[in-house]
């Protein structure tokens, strides 16, 4: 047996803060959240800070004064203020991949010099080219073949390609205004085609988000919308209807596109990092350069306060010590994201990569077995969808998770008394899980103390939004190092795609020599098909 799910959480982490953290643990497990309220009325206001316009309330945590200057002292062990001055300044934090990880660089103004290359100057560049295009999209003067405006456009991408653009699309649906924008991510020819459906390419623009551009969903789907211009426009019009966000500007010319439709960035933005880069061109479409540039803004207000803010006081450090509290200390497996916004649907897909990709490790930067649990496992849904789907188990399984709950303040959409019931829902279930209920009817208890942290926007605009964003980036640093881990790999991804491309060529003829397990699978997918699929 290669691995048994325990065979990487041998001991705890023989460190003197993580000890007395440890110990700390066996002295207040015992005490609930409701209990802690009840001996300290003034907790509320006590356990809740600020940042980059943000308010997070961590009141309702299981823990108490004492704990956090604990976990500050595990941050302070961990040398974490070195760690946030070394991401900053293009340190090669990425160190397996021997480079810098400079997606704050993308929102910036500041001078950065990495591995001699100024920085700044090339995301300057960029920007400004996103903007001379997104603008050109936006007011018409950027034709088709046929001289038609853009009134579409097909986002192609997967993972960070597709999950950041989406979420910040969706979550400013207010104020798009420009040509609508459809993503596509799976393979599934299925995806491809709904999407295209009852569009024009003569008016139909293709974004092809890639940091590699080699990756197989991505450029299968870039191959297959190719031909769909060029069968109703020739060849010639993918100039005019195909572009390019990438890392690898020689591939995307190799693809076939010109230079002039490539939006380059550097190889230090991690994809999962990546929408603050040309990655971000759909959004800039879809709600204008200016408004891109404030979810920019807003991300760099986070992270100049993340840079400046002492730890006792600093949001995304708080936020990622709690995780680890929660996760190491009182052994809770799952985290669940609960943003009480529909335009914030995507939120949990988009943390399930940042979070899970980033510090799904089970080995620490010097490749040794980390002797603690990492990255819980993160699922979520739009409030209140999840109360009708999930919360049951929330409230009533025999399993443990924690939560965040996502609020924003002010209204979205047109109708202010939906939009209370909705934050009374999300106040409502941050309650109900922290007091739970006894009624002397089992079938009918509810165990609570759930620990959840509840952050709370003003209002779903741009700079709330970049913040936001900015917060979970910073959150999944922090927990990196306190973990001791690498976030900005992600090696565990090239298994599954390297014994596909072997089960590739099987799947349409006589499989060669595959593993036992997987020529079965494909005979019952093949006796399956047999019985006629719809297409
Ligand atoms: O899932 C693995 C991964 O490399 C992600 O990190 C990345 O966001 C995604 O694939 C897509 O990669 P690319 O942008 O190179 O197409």
């Amino acid at each position: 047996m290669r691995r048994s799910t325990g065979d990487t959480v041998s001991s705890p982490i023989p460190s003197p803060a993580w000890q007395a953290l440890e110990a700390h643990r066996d002295e207040i497990a015992a005490w609930r959240v409701e209990e802690l309220f009840a001996a300290d009325p003034g907790r509320g206001p006590a356990f809740t800070i600020s940042s980059g316009g943000l308010t997070a309330d961590f009141s309702k945590q299981r823990l108490t004064d004492e704990t956090l200057a604990r976990l500050v002292a595990l941050a302070r062990e961990r040398d974490v203020p070195g760690a946030i001055e070394r991401l900053f300044t293009g340190q090669h934090v990425n160190a397996t991949e021997d480079r810098p990880a400079l997606h704050t660089a993308l929102r910036g103004d500041e001078k950065v010099v990495a591995d001699g290359e100024d920085v700044l100057a090339q995301v300057q560049r960029c920007r400004e080219r996103m903007r001379v295009f997104s603008t050109a999209v936006r007011d018409g003067s950027w034709k088709g073949a046929t001289g038609e405006p853009i009134r579409h456009v097909i986002s192609l991408g997967i993972g960070g390609s597709y999950l950041g653009p989406r979420l910040v699309v969706e979550a400013l649906a207010a104020i798009a205004d420009g040509p609508a924008v459809r993503f596509v991510a799976n393979i599934d020819p299925a995806a491809l085609d709904d999407a295209l459906a009852g569009l024009d390419p003569a008016s139909t623009l293709v974004v092809v988000a890639s940091k590699t551009f080699t990756t197989q969903e991505t450029m299968a789907n870039a191959s297959a919308a190719r031909r769909w211009i060029a069968a109703a426009l020739g060849e010639a019009a993918v100039a005019k209807h195909m572009v390019a966000a990438t890392a690898n500007a020689a591939q995307a010319e190799r693809f076939g596109l010109p230079e002039c439709n490539v939006f380059p960035f550097g190889e230090w933005v991690g994809g999962r990092y990546s929408v603050w880069s040309s990655v971000g061109l759909p959004i800039a479409i879809a709600v204008g350069m200016p408004a891109f540039e404030r979810f920019l803004a807003g991300a760099h207000a986070l992270d100049l306060e993340f840079r400046s803010t002492p730890l006792e006081r600093n949001l995304p450090l708080l936020l990622a010590a709690t995780g680890v509290w929660n996760r190491d200390f009182l052994d809770i497996p799952v985290h669940v994201v609960l943003p009480y916004a529909q335009r914030l649907a995507s939120l949990p897909g988009y943390l399930q990569q940042l979070e899970m990709e980033s510090n799904g490790k089970r080995v620490g930067a010097d490749g040794a077995p980390v002797a603690h649990p990492t990255c819980p496992a993160i699922f979520g849904e739009a409030g209140t969808l999840g109360q009708h789907a999930f919360y049951q188990w929330l409230h009533q399984g025999t399993g443990s998770a924690s939560c965040d709950f996502v609020v924003v303040a002010r209204p979205m959409g047109s109708r202010e008394t939906e939009h209370a019931a909705l934050v009374a829902h999300a106040l409502a279930q941050s309650e109900a899980l922290m007091t739970g209920r006894v009624t002397g009817n089992a079938h009918r208890d509810c165990p609570g103390n759930l620990p959840s942290t509840t952050l709370v926007l003003p209002s779903l605009e741009p700079a709330a939004l970049g913040a936001l964003v900015a917060l979970y980036e910073h959150k999944v640093y922090c927990q990196s190092i306190l973990w001791g881990v690498n976030a900005f790999d992600q090696f565990g991804v090239e298994l599954g795609k390297a014994i596909a491309g072997r089960i590739l060529p099987a799947v349409a003829s006589d499989p060669p020599s595959l593993h036992p397990a997987t020529t079965h699978l494909l005979n019952v997918v093949r006796k399956a098909a047999q019985g006629g699929t719809a297409r």
